[in-house]
């Protein structure tokens, strides 16, 4: 076993990872950085040396900057013979096998810490520069990039298929410990979970949720999402023809208002403007209610003292402030680092308060056989209810038909329990408006490019065409065309301007999977940007073509992935494999929707580049005019 990988794993997996995570847009992540082709390379500073320019020159020069002296020897042993007259000559040996292993550990931190940093630039200012330099090395030399310490980048289309395929060798972990601020607290409640499916890869955990989550999140929900995108949509075109400004940001608009829609009407957590009636009984959006005293029996309320009826505002900065605590502020170092973390546990407390008086209002409401609206929160609670009469046993046997084993006695009644039903409500949310929000813009900023020629066009996939498209009228028999043609235009688009780069990924044992040996505890960043952009499997990968095959995959179509669609192999920016997106039907219809009404607006014209927040983190506003 090489020295390395052992010595000072955690220090060296800490510092990647900080270095790498302001740029990483996961789960729900996005960021922002040039268009696809933009060759600018990280700033350099004055004084530095100047080398040829180009990620992995800057890599070496990393690498020549942190050289890592030889190799550690082996550990004395101290039943070696030659000791057994001299325990003086194993005491020095020792001593100095610990010096040198611990030289060689602070050398390969250092090495780590800067060969993540300059990682971390690039993905942070010239992405796709670096992802087309990756993807351009011969393949039998680099088939994934992988320094000598540092993490590993997967950029060509199988590699990343296969990593995200390995769940048992490359698993989601790095989400897991910001996620679990969510649960109960295991000292109020022991044994309480504190996993949420997009933190783990351990199957006793995931795969009950799993089955259970995209039952109340499903498929067959595809025409109600529809519904209530399109309505959304329409509302917020129409507000931006009544402003008379002649004007929509679609960051702020589109972006914002339908996936908070389906947040509110499909999730089940809806926002009440000021003063406007709420779903809480007696409570007003902005009024303040007391902590329930169940809740606090289970979960630490450390920044807060009563909950909040929030208003859109609100909702929209809780679910931001939440997503951004969990994935994008891992640098203690940063200025900024103990300001987001204060704001993402505020708003996890509050979002948590407001989702467990939600499961309150309606639980009661169903005991009394009173009607509910039908929601992801709402189905969860039905689940537990069947449950908690002795009803559940068709269910039960679905679960152990699908997953192949009963579930342990009581094991069904705990994953429908108030508080996982609250942690996954707020796990769903805090993925629900992010994402979509920047993917709404970065669709269409990318549909702006077609229109002003930065894409070569094949098989007619004009600007022109998806505005016909997007006008065909309902009663027409060209209409569920349009509709899908929408959609490939859709996905097309954020092909091209993905909302964002890489998934994160830890190696959780040494293996050759992707043709070069990865230690156990390496960080793995999987590129699917450049998957989607991977000559060796896609055809003309630079331009626009909305007839490409999606290289429909089957998941675990013969079991617990039954009812879903098959996967796309083309399109991944909604993930791959085991975590592909839960919003995934909600997500494309919102996108469909939304740019159907974005183009029916009239001739559009671009106003302004998408705008991203001070830290290049999430899309602030695209604004575009129509006449
Ligand atoms: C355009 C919008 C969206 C995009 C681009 C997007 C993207 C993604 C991606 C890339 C993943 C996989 C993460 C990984 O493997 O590391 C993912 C997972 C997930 N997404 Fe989305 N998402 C979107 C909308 C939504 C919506 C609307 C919801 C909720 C209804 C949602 C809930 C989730 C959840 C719960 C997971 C974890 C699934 C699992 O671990 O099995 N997302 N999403």
């Amino acid at each position: 076993m090489t020295h390395w990988t052992d010595q000072g794993l955690g220090g060296r997996l800490a510092a990647l990872l900080h270095a790498a995570w302001h740029r990483l847009r996961v789960l729900l992540a996005g960021r922002g950085g040039p268009p696809p082709t933009g060759p600018e390379p990280p700033s350099r500073k004055p004084g530095d040396t100047p080398t040829p320019p180009g990620f992995l020159n800057a890599v070496a020069e990393a690498e020549q900057k942190t050289p890592l002296p030889p190799p550690p020897p082996p550990m004395p042993d101290e039943d070696d013979p030659k000791y057994a007259d001299d325990p003086a000559a194993y005491q020095r040996d020792k001593q100095q096998a610990e010096a040198a292993a611990s030289a060689f550990a602070e050398a390969a931190k250092r090495r780590g810490a800067a060969v993540g940093a300059v990682v971390s630039d690039w993905l942070g200012t010239a992405p796709y520069v670096m992802l087309q330099e990756l993807l351009d090395q011969p393949r039998d030399r680099m088939p994934v990039f992988k320094p000598a310490v540092g993490p590993v980048i997967v950029m060509r289309h199988p590699e990343v298929i296969r990593c995200l395929e390995r769940t048992d060798l490359f698993t989601v972990d790095p989400y897991a410990a910001e996620m679990a601020r969510a649960t109960d607290d295991p000292s109020k409640h022991p044994g309480a979970y504190s996993h949420f499916m997009l933190g783990t890869d351990n199957d006793a955990l995931y795969r009950p949720d799993d089955v259970l989550l995209r039952r109340v999140v499903a498929r067959s929900d595809g025409p109600m999402l529809a519904a209530l995108a399109r309505e959304e949509a329409e509302r917020c075109t129409r507000g931006a023809r009544e402003s008379g400004t002649g004007e929509i940001d679609v960051v702020k608009t589109l972006g914002k208002f339908v996936p908070l829609r389906i947040v509110a009407d499909y999730l089940g957590v809806p926002f009440s403007e000021s003063g406007q009636p709420s779903v809480l009984p007696g409570l007003r959006g902005g009024d303040p209610f007391p902590l329930d005293t169940d809740l606090l029996d289970v979960f630490s309320f450390r920044k807060i003292q009563q909950g909040l009826v929030p208003t859109s505002d609100d909702l929209y900065g809780w679910v931001k402030d939440a997503f951004r605590n969990i994935f994008n502020n891992f640098n203690p170092a940063s200025p900024l680092f103990q300001e987001f973390r204060e704001r993402g546990l505020i708003a996890t407390e509050y979002l948590s308060a407001y989702i467990h008086a939600l499961i309150r209002c309606y639980k009661a409401r169903l005991m009394a056989g009173e009607p509910v609206p039908d929601t992801m929160l709402t189905r969860l609670l039905r689940l537990q209810l069947q449950v908690s009469r002795g009803e559940g046993e068709t269910l039960g046997q679905d679960l152990a038909a699908l997953l192949g084993a009963p579930l342990p006695e009581g094991e069904l009644a705990r994953r429908l329990s108030d508080s996982m039903v609250r942690s996954n409500v707020f796990g769903t949310v805090v993925g629900a408006v992010v994402n979509p929000q920047e993917a709404t813009g970065r669709m269409a900023d990318s549909m702006l490019r077609l229109q002003e020629g930065h894409y070569r066009v094949l098989n007619d996939a004009t600007y022109q065409q998806a505005v016909h498209w997007a006008s065909v009228a309902e009663d027409t028999v060209e209409y569920p065309r349009s509709l899908e043609t929408l959609r490939k235009y859709a996905l097309e688009a954020l092909r091209l301007q993905p909302q964002g780069e890489v998934l994160l990924r830890r190696c959780a044992k040494d293996n050759t999977e992707l043709g070069v040996p990865i230690r156990q505890g390496t960080p793995v960043f999987v590129a699917y940007a450049a998957a989607m952009r991977d000559p060796g499997v896609i055809a003309e990968p630079l331009a626009f073509d909305i007839t490409r095959d999606e290289r429909l995959a089957e998941y675990l179509a013969d079991r617990e992935r039954h009812m879903e669609a098959p996967q796309s192999q083309l399109y991944l920016q909604h993930g791959y494999g085991r975590h592909k997106c839960l919003g995934r039907y909600a997500s494309e219809v919102t996108l469909l929707e939304s740019l159907r009404a974005l183009l029916r607006l009239g001739a559009l014209e671009r106003r302004s580049p998408l705008q991203m927040d001070a830290q290049n983190l999430y899309a602030e506003s695209l604004r575009v005019g129509w006449s």
